[in-house]
């Protein structure tokens, strides 16, 4: 089969692309397939004419690649690709509508409110600790975590090359744990604790070697253990979600009887770098980062 490793892309999270592209096509190649690596740009429908891929392996993140977008191209293009399709990558990408379908689902999530950038800077929009993140982008790029007792909200908010949309996302900050869980079609993997000396799980705990330890399986109580795992699924299939997801948690282990476990989000194109969280619970369920990549593309479907 000839699989074209679609990476890069022009979303913030570019560089991330580029690692995690960069690692699936190698493994793919050790597989057997013949690979060919596509820096993605506005004349993808071309390239890809060209190519003529019998799979699309979607190494992209954020905007465009994750959004739904690149998803219709290849449905439009009748080329299968990897990871969720167009309606589940759409919601999933936008953190608002994603929380509205969980609800629906009996997921629990953090309660939040949208407002402008402009209004989150100048007031705050509820009682800190809040946390104000962009709608619709990932790897923590854009967030900024309110502490309790701090007078003003942060005012890099404003700043000229922001790219993350207008409104943002102001939401409840649940302190605690940060649990993450991987679902693989229709298993969840393992569930990874996520514990960092950095102010919080952002991007440069996230890509940084030796940035975050992963406690793999996560120190928890067996039931919250699979709570975390049913949550996952059942996150990854109110959506519609295909392929491989993750979901991420924070959980706060100091309320009631079995603390307060709030789903944040579901990524729809899991980062696939050397460091990143799916491939690392794939291999503890046996699979290795070769076989993960592998399935991925066997289960690809448009
Ligand atoms: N958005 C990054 C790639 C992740 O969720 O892994
Ligand atoms: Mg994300």
């Amino acid at each position: 089969k000839h699989v074209a490793v679609l990476m890069g892309g022009w979303s913030n999270e570019r560089p991330v692309s580029l690692m995690s592209g960069a690692g699936c096509a190698a493994a793919l190649r050790n597989a057997g397939y013949k690979v060919s690596e596509v820096d993605v740009g506005r004349d993808i429908a071309n390239v890809l004419a060209e190519l003529k891929p019998d799979v699309a392996f979607n190494a992209l993140h954020g905007m465009f690649g994750e959004s739904g977008m690149i998803q219709g191209l290849l449905e439009l293009m009748q080329i299968p690709y990897t990871h969720s399709g167009v309606l589940a990558s759409a919601l999933a990408m936008n953190k608002h509508q994603a929380k509205i379908m969980f609800k629906a689902a009996g997921v629990p999530v953090t309660d939040h409110v949208i407002v402008s950038r402009a209004e989150a800077a100048r007031a705050h929009v509820m009682p800190p600790p809040y946390v104000i993140k962009p709608i619709a982008d990932g790897s923590s790029l854009g967030v900024f975590i309110v502490k309790a007792g701090t007078s003003h909200p942060p005012q890099e908010i404003l700043r000229e090359d922001w790219t993350s949309g207008e409104e943002v996302m102001v939401e409840r900050y649940v302190p605690g744990r940060e649990l993450t869980c991987a679902v693989m079609g229709d298993v969840a993997l393992g569930v990874t604790e996520v514990v960092t000396d950095l102010t919080f799980f952002n991007y440069e705990a996230k890509y940084t070697k030796g940035g975050a330890r992963h406690l793999l399986p996560a120190p928890l109580q067996p039931k919250i253990y699979d709570k975390v795992q049913k949550l996952s699924l059942a996150a990854h299939a109110a959506l519609g979600c295909r392929g491989v997801t993750r979901c991420d948690f924070r959980y706060n282990d100091a309320v009631g009887e079995d603390g307060e476990l709030v789903c944040l989000e579901i990524n729809t194109q899991p980062g696939m770098t050397a460091v990143s969280l799916a491939p690392e619970q794939a291999a503890h369920a046996g699979h290795s980062y070769e076989d993960l990549v592998s399935w991925m593309v066997e289960d690809a479907s448009c």
